[in-house]
């Protein structure tokens, strides 16, 4: 077994994401890679029983089904480098963010801020340079453009849709005696636009799907001189199929559904021990059920459960499973097939569906990085200078990319 390390060529593309001139040549071959791969990441890890690659990549099914625990994201790679024919990996790396470190407010003012999201906060205000007067875009309680007031001097125009939130975050701007004022809109009914016209940059931290994407296009529309967003939940979009901003990205090979865009932001477990033990539960009980209901309606495709509280899981699998029969009328058969035996089949399939899920999330952020460079693209293809950056650890949070746009 040949070992991971200067055996493979590496595309290079820390080189390319330093250079905003190669982000469509870094978007293309990224588009690419993903393309040949798509069997691997695209792939209802639920649904099948089988290994979903089953035909393609019988070595690497082979080397998952010897594995006695879910592999890692190192050893997933050196699986792949191995078992799959010319497998190469995507390696990236984020340039370092050049940053001030400007000199934070007294304490009182990160009060009620929880400590992470106060450092995602200044970490995201030292990397940026906004122009006066700034655009919040779905601001919260403004906690960001509060920082940006007193840090930068500059007057902040919050706008956020839920009411109580724009008056909370008034309050606390007034107490602090800060130039920052609320307006409660929708913004995606256009009800920002007005703000934007006033603006001269706009900042985003967090906006999830629809809510950012509509800010670059209008913002392109308005011709804003500055922009600086951290996207989040690509996911979170009245379009079943992802809609690409950029023309390089309408020309893209992939194309994303909803359910892949959740996996370009699935996050890696930093749940506590007991939830964590809990999600095991949740998912063999879910998968056991699965197989009892594909037995008694001989119908051999997974049925959707609604949510279910946790303490229902601390009621053992029998009392989880009567409950999930009720919820798709399915009481009748229970007297027929019995549960007996579907909990530890639960179990078995759910260390299935985690070494599906190991091998999927190993493209978990070439796909992120797929979806920023589009939206970098399509501010490029607008006269935009942009950049992508990380501005913070990922350990503060996941969502830790910035794209910058100056006209
Ligand atoms: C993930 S939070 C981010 C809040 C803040 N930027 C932060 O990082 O703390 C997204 C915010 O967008 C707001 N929002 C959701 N839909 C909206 C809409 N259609 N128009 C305006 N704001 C919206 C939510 O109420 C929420 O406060």
């Amino acid at each position: 077994m040949q070992t991971l390390g200067k055996l493979y060529k590496i595309l290079n593309t820390s080189k390319l994401l330093s250079h905003p001139s190669h982000y469509r040549e870094l978007f293309q071959s990224l588009d690419l890679w993903l393309f040949q791969h798509r069997h691997l990441w695209n792939v209802s890890s639920f649904h099948s029983i089988n290994w979903p690659w089953q035909m393609a990549e019988p070595n690497l099914c082979s080397w998952l089904s010897q594995q006695r625990n879910c592999p890692t994201e190192s050893t997933v790679e050196q699986a792949l480098y191995d078992h799959i024919k010319g497998f190469e990996p995507f390696i990236f790396e984020w340039e370092a963010l050049s940053y001030v470190d400007l000199s934070l407010p007294p304490n009182y003012f990160s009060a009620g801020i929880k400590g992470r999201k106060w450092e995602q906060i200044a970490a995201f205000s030292n990397c940026i340079e906004p122009l006066s007067p700034v655009l919040e875009w779905c601001a919260g309680k403004g906690h960001l453009g509060k920082l940006l007031a007193y840090q930068h001097d500059v007057s902040i125009h919050s706008v956020e849709w839920q009411a109580e939130l724009c008056e909370a975050g008034q309050k606390e701007a007034e107490q602090r005696q800060l130039s920052q004022h609320f307006t409660q809109v929708d913004v995606l009914k256009g009800e920002g636009k007005a703000a934007l016209k006033s603006a001269k940059s706009a900042v985003a931290l967090h906006a999830c799907g629809d809510l950012h994407t509509t800010l670059i296009e209008q913002a392109i529309e308005e011709g804003l001189a500055y922009l600086a967003i951290s996207p989040c939940c690509y996911h979170l979009t009245q379009y079943a199929q992802y809609q690409p901003l950029s023309k390089l990205g309408q020309q893209a090979r992939i194309q994303l559904s909803q359910e892949n865009l959740t996996l370009a932001v699935k996050q890696v477990s930093t749940a506590g021990r007991r939830e964590q033990r809990l999600k095991r539960i949740e998912l063999a009980y879910r998968l056991g059920f699965d197989s009892w209901q594909r037995k008694v309606t001989e119908n051999d495709c997974y049925l959707t459960i609604p949510s279910c509280s946790k303490s229902l899981l601390t009621e053992g699998f029998e009392v989880f499973s009567l409950w999930a029969a009720e919820q798709k009328a399915l009481q009748t058969y229970v007297s027929e097939i019995p549960f007996d035996g579907f909990e530890a089949l639960g179990y078995l399939r759910s260390e299935h569906v985690q070494k599906v899920e190991a091998v999927s999330q190993y493209f978990r952020r070439p796909l992120e990085l797929w979806l920023v460079l589009d939206r970098a693209l399509k501010l490029q293809e607008s006269g935009y200078h942009v950049t992508i950056e990380k501005f913070c650890d990922k350990a503060l949070t996941p969502r830790n990319l910035l794209v910058r746009a100056s006209l």
